[in-house]
């Protein structure tokens, strides 16, 4: 395994103006990296920016400042991507937040899988055909899937369906946006062993954004916790769990509940004054390799 990162946030930075006198500050100068094959998970409350770092990474937005590097190019400067385009298509895959929105209503299942593959002229023909059946049977769907539209489909199918479209080209990163929030939780079990098997089949490197810190924990080997546009911490997970160290981090743990009853009554839930986070500031290495937020 290369020993470069695979994708490399450089203080990252997404405003949105909204109007003359007010700009939005969604994503502020997050710097991270990902390895090949590496699982980090991304947790945060609402409106903490994650969606918006998550498209900041593929490429939706244009940055405010910073840079993205995928694959040893700066994929954020405008000509990189547009030279690219096609690599980049093919490398990182993004699963969106909202699965009844991301996919096309009108596309059949079939047309819906086959989108990034041809795009990226990987394979047509009667090989696209097998191809997208062995993609169906991996996400746990069959050949009777591939006529039926998005509407036909339960949340669960159409989240499998968003999966087999985004491993279809065999990513070396998958980004996926709070996957398994809109699901039943009897399905969110199933939807995260899956994304589990299929990492393990696949090898690519996972970003998981999710508000559920139990979540990342069963899945990541390393996870950031975003609040208001700032990157907190970024820790190997076992790490932020024995030792977290910036105060949110520590109200956001105190909130999981325990299965043992005696510590479950015991349990104190931190409260998080936020007027302790400084507006701006640097990222420092501080001890055990964490990257604190000061
Ligand atoms: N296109 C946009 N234009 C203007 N403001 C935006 C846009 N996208 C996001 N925002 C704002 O940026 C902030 C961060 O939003 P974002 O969707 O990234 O948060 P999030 O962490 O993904 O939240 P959630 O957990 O609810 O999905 C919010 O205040 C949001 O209103
Ligand atoms: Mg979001």
């Amino acid at each position: 395994m290369s020993k470069d990162p695979l994708l490399e946030l450089k203080h990252v930075t997404q405003h949105f103006p909204i109007s003359r006198s007010l700009t939005i500050e969604a994503v502020k100068d997050v710097s991270f990296s990902i390895n090949p094959g590496q699982i980090v998970g991304l947790v945060g409350e609402s409106g903490a920016g994650k969606s918006t770092l998550a498209r900041s990474i593929m490429g939706l937005y244009r940055l405010t400042s910073g840079e993205v590097w995928f694959q040893g190019e700066n994929s954020s400067n405008p000509n990189t991507y547009r030279k690219n385009r096609r690599s980049i298509h093919k490398n990182m895959q993004m699963i969106f937040q909202d699965s009844a929105a991301a996919l096309n209503p009108r596309m059949t299942v079939v047309r819906i899988i086959a989108e990034p593959m041809t795009a990226c002229g990987l394979c047509s023909g009667k090989e696209l055909s097998t191809r997208i059946i062995t993609l169906l049977e991996q996400v746990g769907l069959d050949e009777s899937f591939c006529n039926k539209r998005p509407n036909e489909l339960s949340g669960g199918q159409r989240q499998r369906v968003a999966i087999a479209r985004a491993i279809s080209t065999n990513p070396q990163l998958l980004v996926a946006d709070e996957p398994v929030a809109s699901l039943d939780v009897s399905i969110q079990a199933q939807i995260l062993t899956l994304f589990q098997e299929l990492q393990r089949e696949y090898g690519f490197a996972f970003l998981l954004i999710a508000h559920d810190l139990s979540v990342i924990r069963l899945l990541c080997n390393t996870v950031g916790v975003m609040r208001q546009g700032h990157l907190l911490e970024f820790a190997e997970c076992e790490e932020l769990f024995q030792d977290p160290l910036h105060p949110y981090t520590k109200s956001l743990l105190s909130a999981i509940p325990t299965a043992d009853p005696i510590r479950e009554r015991s349990r104190k839930v931190l409260e998080f004054d936020s007027g302790s986070i400084p507006e701006a500031g640097t990222f420092h290495e501080v001890v055990k390799g964490h990257f604190l937020y000061e």
